[in-house]
């Protein structure tokens, strides 16, 4: 892939991942963020993560990573020549709303703008833009640097090239991109995890199992499968005759756990919080939640290694 100038704005937690990941794969980066000192923050933390994937074999040369990457202390500077734009800045509609006017104003003609959010449709702040074809979300997951799916939605003008330039470029430095068709609050990865959260609320609030429990059942069980094939792969696998079959002979058991499925919200109130916040703090204590995060990563960084490049199958 030819050599590409990014531009990242907001460079907390994401935007720093989101510059590892530019940099490892041979772009130069500028960075560029309104909070004083955020930029010089930001430059170790790129470095030893960097350093920390360089020690599980995921990097080949630290330096020259950083070497690719500058600090701008104008967003003109940082948006001079870029091929590529990513917005990572704080989750506020005004914000972004604001900051999409002027980086359509001010980027490169041709340069694609795509956006980090996690939750705000793209329509209520990408639309009557200008430049609203090249606008589009790329949302990581935390931390992206070792996690590669971006869901990748539309805003409501971006163009059908910028989503496949914008998909190409995602690939060609080891991500691996989802299209979401329609806007949709939360997306799709969020609402599918939270789907299962409240089921897990609820079982754990009625007394039928305990939270670390339910956190074996993921890591131990359906995590183990979920990490290579997806659930709907999963039930193709779980029948000699496929998907067809499995829906066909479980059909009453699906049917009718689906249908308990359908309740109200659990209500989020202080008590269950609390009690989720003893089992967990028992084994993580708050202190210790920076080390576990750094052993959280290094997991991620195993898998990676373990999976090498394994790519959708389709590529
Ligand atoms: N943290 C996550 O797990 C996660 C995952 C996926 C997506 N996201 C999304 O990524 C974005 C950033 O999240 P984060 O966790 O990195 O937030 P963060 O608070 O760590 O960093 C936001 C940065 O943006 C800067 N900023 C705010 N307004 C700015 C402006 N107008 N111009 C330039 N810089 C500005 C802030 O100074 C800050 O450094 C959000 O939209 C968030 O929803 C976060």
């Amino acid at each position: 892939m030819k050599k590409k100038k990014i531009a990242c704005i907001g460079v907390g937690n994401l935007g720093r991942a989101w510059a590892a990941i530019f940099a490892r794969a041979g772009h130069d980066v500028a960075l560029y963020d309104n909070a004083a000192g955020a930029v010089d923050a930001a430059l170790p933390a790129i470095e030893s993560s960097l350093a920390a994937m360089a020690e599980a074999g995921l990097v080949d040369n630290v330096e020259a990573a950083m070497g690719r990457i500058r600090a701008s202390a104008t967003l003109a500077d940082a948006l001079q020549g870029v091929d590529h734009v990513q917005e990572s800045v704080i989750e506020d509609v005004e914000v972004k709303h604001a900051l999409f006017r002027t980086l359509d104003r001010e980027a490169p003609p041709g340069a694609i703008i795509a956006s980090s959010v996690s939750s705000i449709p793209p329509s209520e702040f990408m639309a009557n833009l200008e430049g609203g074809g090249r606008c589009i979300v790329a949302h990581p997951v935390n931390p992206p640097h070792l996690i590669p799916v971006i869901e990748v939605m539309l805003g409501p003008s971006t163009s059908e090239e910028t989503f496949e330039a914008c998909c190409a470029f995602l690939r060609g430095i080891g991500q691996v991109p989802v299209r979401l068709n329609k806007e949709i609050f939360g997306y799709v990865l969020n609402r599918l995890q939270f789907a299962l959260i409240h089921e897990a609320l609820h079982l754990v609030d009625g007394g039928y199992i305990s939270a670390e429990d339910i956190d074996n059942v993921v890591k131990y069980g359906l995590g183990r499968r979920w990490a290579f094939m997806g659930p709907f792969e999963t039930n193709h696998l779980n029948a000699t005759g496929g998907i067809t079959e499995y829906y066909d002979k479980f059909q009453s058991a699906i049917g009718g756990i689906i249908a308990e499925l359908h309740r109200e919200p659990h209500p989020l109130n202080p008590e269950l919080i609390s009690r989720l916040a003893e089992e967990m703090e028992s084994a993580t204590p708050v202190a210790e939640v920076p080390a576990r995060q750094e052993w959280r990563d290094r997991q991620l960084m195993a898998l990676t290694r373990h999976f090498g490049d394994m790519r959708p199958r389709q590529e």
